[in-house]
């Protein structure tokens, strides 16, 4: 059977103006997707915050790293970079409501993540709060960073992992459908995963 290949279309990043619209080429979302988290952090008086982020990855095993992509300018990466702490909370796509909230609340507030309609639960290793809604959460101390412009990107140590009950019993399938992960698409856009299946390398047109 002959190969199809699709014609590709190039998009050139030149100069730190187009730089500044990426991921956004023209009109285009480039199809990179990033995992929906709430970050929390607390401020050097303790008043707690709650934000989304979706530049997020794993960057090491041992130690276990990972890494976000924050403007400097958002209370968590100031909060961060003052107390040296942050908590990745993983939320299901049913709190999508309250994670758009939690990306417009402003300001230092001690009563911010209640406001935006989530429970604040102590952590294991730091101060800085976990979200009780979420379904699985890493405790990080703030372990390095590099700056772009007005971004920062955040690596964090992490100290404590906790997941839901629910989460880990149950198929791989049944997991899932509990967990309800969300990655950010485009502009108010997710992808949700609804279920986990083994893809059959042989017949991938079975998707
Ligand atoms: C789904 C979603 C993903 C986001 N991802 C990021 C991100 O990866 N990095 C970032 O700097 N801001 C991101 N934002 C925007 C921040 O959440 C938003 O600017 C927020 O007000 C920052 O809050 P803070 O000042 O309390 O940190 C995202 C917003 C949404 C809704």
């Amino acid at each position: 059977m002959k190969k199809q290949i699709q014609e590709k279309i190039d998009f050139e990043i030149r100069g730190l103006n187009e730089i500044d619209t990426f991921p956004m080429l023209d009109n285009i979302h480039f199809p990179l997707i990033g995992q929906v988290v709430l970050v929390t952090s607390v401020n050097r008086e303790k008043i707690p915050n709650v934000a989304p982020k979706s530049w997020i990855s794993i960057f090491a095993r041992k130690p276990a790293i990972v890494g976000f992509g924050c403007n400097v300018n958002h209370d968590t990466s100031k909060n961060i970079l003052s107390t040296g702490e942050f908590v990745i909370n993983i939320p299901g796509a049913e709190l999508a409501k309250k994670i758009w909230r939690a990306s417009e609340s402003k300001g230092q507030d001690s009563k911010e993540i209640e406001k935006v309609g989530l429970t604040p639960i102590k952590s294991v290793k730091i101060t800085t709060p976990r979200i009780a809604e979420c379904k699985a959460h890493l405790e990080c101390s703030l372990d390095w960073t590099k700056k772009y412009g007005d971004e920062i990107i955040i690596f964090g140590k992490v100290l404590l992992a906790s997941i839901d009950k629910k989460a880990v019993e149950g198929t791989l399938e049944e997991r899932y459908k509990y967990l309800k992960l969300m990655a950010y698409l485009d502009e108010g856009v997710y992808g949700v995963i609804k279920t986990a299946q083994k893809i059959d390398q042989d017949n991938p047109t079975s998707l």
